[in-house]
């Protein structure tokens, strides 16, 4: 490592949150998200409005970044953005404002992967202790959901993933069924918390540490047909219990792999990552995984959703290791880990 000290400004858009952060030597100065509520009608994101929210909200995000972190543009040692997966579109706007933000600067740029943010995220020095490697994450987001074995900053091997949705789509489209609004997983799981899980839904056969949620998915949705065709207001009059009922399967479906991922490497240090990482259920399932004699990781409510504090810190690391990009770099919608 030859660098070390840095103010590092990320900038994360790959989806439908325009986001920047200012990380000062693994520190967080400021992390600032704009969310676009303009896909709420839709009950989904729509790639074009994204981008076009993107480009109005790119902007002002980061100036209030640079302001509450209390420095100035000319403080900034290089510009850490998203570069995929994501939406073609939403990553282009990050990405090209990135690249003309450094080369006004002149300073470099760092190429980050969002789901290697999403894990990076619990790097972010903060009161809570860092985790030391190896480490088992498993991260679970609306597009991805994976057990990942993390060998040191940049070393990443995926050993179970979904060979169909991932869990946040299943929340999503489950809170969809149930006429709640997009994106329905954090209101579901508001729900899910008055009520009781006393309807059952069958887990998924899929072999070794890999997970479906199609089948949950349309069994959802055979069991809801099948209570309205007898009661028109079933759902209206047992929201919080179904709510209760899918949350507490989702959340079995993926702690089951996950311990049988953690018997399989032997790894007793857990993280999780990704927006789901905020379901209160599997907060709670996770953190039991210490009476089974592992240790826990699970980050602030504002560095599981997307953010941008957690492309800073990847880059922060990246930074470290001068591991810059070039401006003739292309977003790539479907970049691997
Ligand atoms: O990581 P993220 O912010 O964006 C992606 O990279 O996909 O994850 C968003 C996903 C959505 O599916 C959202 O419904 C889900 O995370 N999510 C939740 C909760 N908060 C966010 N799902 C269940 N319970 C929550 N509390
Ligand atoms: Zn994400």
């Amino acid at each position: 490592m030859q660098q070390s000290s840095a103010i590092i400004l990320g900038i994360e858009s790959s989806c439908d949150d325009t986001a920047a952060a200012i990380i000062k030597n693994g520190k967080v100065l400021a992390n600032i998200v704009a969310n676009q509520s303009v896909h709420e009608k839709y009950g989904g994101v729509v790639p074009e409005l994204a981008s076009r929210a993107h480009q109005q909200n790119i902007v002002p995000v980061v100036n209030e970044a640079i302001k509450q972190a209390g420095i100035s543009k000319e403080d900034i040692d290089a510009v850490a953005f998203t570069n995929g997966p994501g939406l073609l579109g939403s990553l282009l706007v990050g990405s090209s404002f990135a690249k003309a933000f450094a080369m006004g600067l002149n300073i470099p740029i760092i190429e980050v992967n969002h789901m290697h943010g999403h894990i990076l995220a619990h790097f972010i020095e903060d009161e809570n202790e860092l985790p030391p490697f190896p480490l088992l994450c498993l991260t679970v987001s609306g597009g991805h959901t994976q057990i990942v074995k993390v060998t040191d900053y940049f070393n990443f091997e995926i050993i179970g993933e979904t060979i169909d949705d991932a869990a946040g789509e299943a929340f999503d489209k489950v809170a969809k069924m149930l006429g709640l609004p997009y994106p329905g997983g954090p209101i579901l799981d508001q729900y899910a918390q008055l009520g009781n899980p006393i309807f059952e839904f069958p887990h998924p056969k899929v072999k070794e540490h890999h997970f479906s949620f199609s089948g949950f998915k349309t069994s959802v949705l055979y069991f809801l047909k099948r209570e309205i065709a007898k009661n028109e207001n079933f759902i209206a009059e047992n929201r919080n219990d179904i709510c209760a009922s899918v949350q507490k399967t989702i959340v079995a479906i993926l702690i089951k792999k996950l311990k049988g991922a953690i018997t399989a490497t032997g790894i007793k240090h857990i993280a999780v990552a990704g927006g789901v990482s905020a379901n209160s259920e599997l907060r709670k399932q996770i953190l039991s995984l210490t009476e089974e004699g592992c240790t826990t990781y699970i980050p602030k409510f504002e560095y599981c959703t997307d953010n941008a504090a957690m492309i800073a810190i990847t880059g922060y690391y990246k930074y470290l290791e001068n591991d810059f990009a070039t401006q003739q770099l292309v977003p790539n919608a479907r970049m691997k880990i």
